[in-house]
């Protein structure tokens, strides 16, 4: 079944290096669909592609993505055991932030990327992949603590590149991240239980539920 999912998955990234449904091809040299394995328990969602994204047509190949893998590292991970991708899949133009039609365009294709890869813990990276299953979260507030819906974790972090450009939460984001474990450990715990419990951090909203997969 990993064989299906796996081509399920290059179909999606196939589609989105065709993908003319919002103004971002335009001027984008590469779609960049998301990079992993499809058995990843971690999925990492980032805001869009940079400009070594754009070149490379892969996520977080530049100077956040070095770190993002000094991250990993101190989890004992390699980029190839997680699924990183992104809310916008090509690159906004001088990096300006992503508008709101060109997320709602991108959403199907990182719907069904969450409904194949089915990951244990999404790491939102950002305020804009946040902004998916913490509608009303700030980040400040919330970063480093889980909510847990439906045996599913879901951990806001800092961005990458908000971290570099401020070093003044290298700490709280390396401390964030030491967490990731216990908070996988906890969703398996669930999935064994066959429960759920409830979100650590009672202001959120519930994520919404994923949508069908239309590639099946
Ligand atoms: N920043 C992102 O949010 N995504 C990338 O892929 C690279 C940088």
């Amino acid at each position: 079944m990993t064989q299906d999912r796996a081509a399920a998955l290059a179909a999606i990234a196939q589609q989105v290096r065709e993908c003319k449904l919002c103004r971002l091809h335009e001027k984008a040299t590469n779609g960049v669909p998301g990079a992993g394995t499809v058995d990843a328990e971690y999925m990492f969602i980032g805001e869009g592609p940079g400009f070594h994204e754009d070149q490379k047509g892969l996520p977080f190949v530049g100077r956040s993505g070095d770190y993002l893998e000094s991250l990993l590292k101190l989890i004992d991970l390699k980029r190839d055991q997680v699924f990183i991708a992104n809310v916008v899949k090509h690159r906004p133009p001088d990096n300006r932030d992503p508008m709101p039609d060109e997320m709602l365009a991108c959403k199907p294709y990182l719907d069904q990327q969450v409904e194949i890869i089915n990951p244990l813990v999404i790491v939102t990276l950002g305020r804009f992949s946040m902004g998916r299953y913490f509608p009303n979260g700030k980040i400040t507030q919330i970063h480093g603590q889980p909510k847990y819906d439906n045996a599913r974790a879901y951990y806001p972090l800092f961005h990458p590149a908000a971290v570099l450009r401020n070093p003044g939460l290298i700490k709280e984001m390396e401390a964030d991240f030491k967490r990731l474990p216990e908070v996988l450990a906890k969703v398996k715990e669930l999935r064994a239980k066959g429960g759920s419990p409830k979100s650590d951090n009672p202001n959120d909203d519930p994520p919404q539920p994923p949508k069908q997969l239309s590639l099946f």
